[in-house]
C-alpha cells in the first residue's frame, strides 16, 4: 500500500473500508478521500512504533474510530493507560489525560498531538494556589478531579473523576474535604453526601454554557425527549436531566435504556460517536464544542507518530507524589451509582 503518499488509492480504500462502513453517517462523503489515506498510515505507524492511541469520547469520529485502540472517559483512559504494555502512547485528548498517562507509566513515551490542548478547570487552579487553600483549612484532605495539572495532582490526597467523584469523597471517612477545581461537579457531589464539600470556584468553559431554561425548552418542544448531562455542568442544568453521569457513564445508559430521542448535554462530538453505535436512538444536539478537544487531528496525530513528538514530561518529584494521588483513586475504582 502506497499510504506515505497520503492519497486514497484502491490499497486505502480496501485498508480502511471497515471503518468507513461504521462511520458513513457521521462523516461527509467528500471528506473520506482526506481522512483514509491518514487512517491507513496511522495504523501502519502504530505498529511499527509499539504504540496506542487513547482516544477521550470527546474525539471526532474519524479519531475515535478510525485509529484509536481504545475510547473511554477519564478514568478509563487513566486506567487503560496503566496497563498496557505498549512503548508509546498517544492521547487524543487534552493535556491533563496526557499528563496523567505518563505519570503512571514515566517509562513509556507519551505524545500529545497538540499541546495547546488544554483545559479550562486545569487552567484554573495551580500548585501554589492550592498549597494556599490547604494552609487555610489544616488537616482537610483535598481530592481534586483528574482534571488537573500534575502539580496540582501533586498536592492532592485523592484525584476523582466524574465517573467516582462521590465514592472517592467518601472513601476518605471524613467529614469534610477540599474539592478541587470544578464547583459545579464539587456541588453535585455535595447534594449526594453527607460529607462537608469545600469548593474550589472553577468551571468547565463548555458544560457552564448549557441553562435549565434551554433544557425546559428543549422538552417541551420534543415531548419523551430523554436528557442525559455531564456533572460538569450547572445545577439547574443538572436539575432537569433525567440522567447524570460520566462520558461513558452516559453511553452506557444509552446502551442499557435504548430511548428513542437523547439530548446528550455535553460536548458536540460525543452524539456523533454513540449515534454510531446506535443507530435506532435519535440524538438531538444541544451541544457546545470543546475548542481544546477540537485541537487534536489526524494530521497532527500522524505527525506525533512520525516525529515522536510532542512528548509529555513531568518532572520526577512531581510525577512521584502525583501518581500517588492517581493512585489512590484507581483502587477505588468506578462508582455504580455516578457513572
Ligand atoms: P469524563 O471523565 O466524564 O470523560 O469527562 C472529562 C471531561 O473533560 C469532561 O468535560
Ligand atoms: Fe476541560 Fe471542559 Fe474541555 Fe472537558 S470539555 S476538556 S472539562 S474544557
Amino acid at each position: 500500500m502506497s499510504a506515505t503518499t497520503l492519497e486514497y488509492t484502491p490499497a486505502v480504500e480496501r485498508a480502511t473500508r471497515d471503518v468507513w462502513q461504521r462511520v458513513r453517517h457521521v462523516i461527509p462523503d467528500v471528506e473520506w478521500p482526506v481522512h483514509a489515506p491518514l487512517i491507513a498510515r496511522i495504523n501502519e505507524l502504530k505498529t511499527e512504533r509499539n504504540a496506542i492511541i487513547l482516544a477521550h469520547n470527546y474525539q471526532v469520529p474519524e479519531i475515535f474510530y478510525g485509529v484509536a485502540d481504545y475510547t473511554g472517559d477519564s478514568l478509563g483512559l487513566a486506567q487503560f493507560g496503566a496497563g498496557t504494555d505498549a512503548d508509546v502512547i498517544v492521547l487524543c485528548g487534552v493535556h491533563f489525560m496526557a499528563e496523567t498517562a505518563k505519570i503512571l507509566s514515566p517509562e513509556k513515551t507519551v505524545l500529545i498531538p497538540d499541546v495547546r490542548a488544554g483545559c479550562s478547570l486545569a487552567a484554573s487552579i495551580t500548585g501554589k494556589s492550592l498549597r494556599a487553600m490547604k494552609a487555610r483549612y489544616p488537616g482537610v484532605p483535598v481530592v481534586s478531579y483528574v482534571n488537573t495539572t500534575a502539580d496540582v495532582k501533586a498536592e492532592s490526597d485523592i484525584c476523582c473523576t466524574s465517573a467516582n467523584a462521590v465514592q472517592v469523597v467518601e472513601s476518605l471517612g471524613v467529614d469534610r474535604v477540599i474539592f478541587t477545581p470544578d464547583k459545579y461537579l464539587g456541588r453535585y457531589v455535595a447534594s449526594k453526601t453527607d460529607v462537608e464539600i469545600i469548593l474550589w470556584e472553577g468551571a468547565c468553559e463548555v458544560h457552564e454554557r448549557f441553562t435549565g431554561q434551554e433544557l425546559r425548552e428543549y422538552r417541551q418542544a420534543r415531548p419523551g425527549l430523554h436528557i442525559m448531562a455531564h456533572p460538569e455542568c450547572p445545577p439547574d442544568v443538572l436539575a432537569e436531566a433525567d440522567f447524570v453521569g460520566s462520558t461513558s457513564g452516559m453511553i452506557r445508559h444509552v446502551a442499557d435504556t435504548r430511548p428513542a430521542e437523547v439530548a446528550l448535554i455535553t460536548e458536540c462530538s460525543m452524539a456523533s460517536n454513540v449515534s454510531v453505535e446506535f443507530p435506532d436512538v435519535k440524538f438531538t444536539q444541544p451541544c457546545n464544542l470543546c475548542p481544546h478537544m477540537q485541537r487534536i487531528t489526524l494530521p497532527k496525530v500522524l505527525r506525533a507518530l512520525e516525529t515522536l513528538s510532542p512528548q509529555v514530561e513531568v518532572p520526577a518529584e512531581v510525577a512521584a507524589r502525583a501518581k500517588v494521588a492517581v493512585e489512590r483513586m484507581l483502587a477505588v475504582g468506578r462508582s455504580s451509582s455516578l457513572s
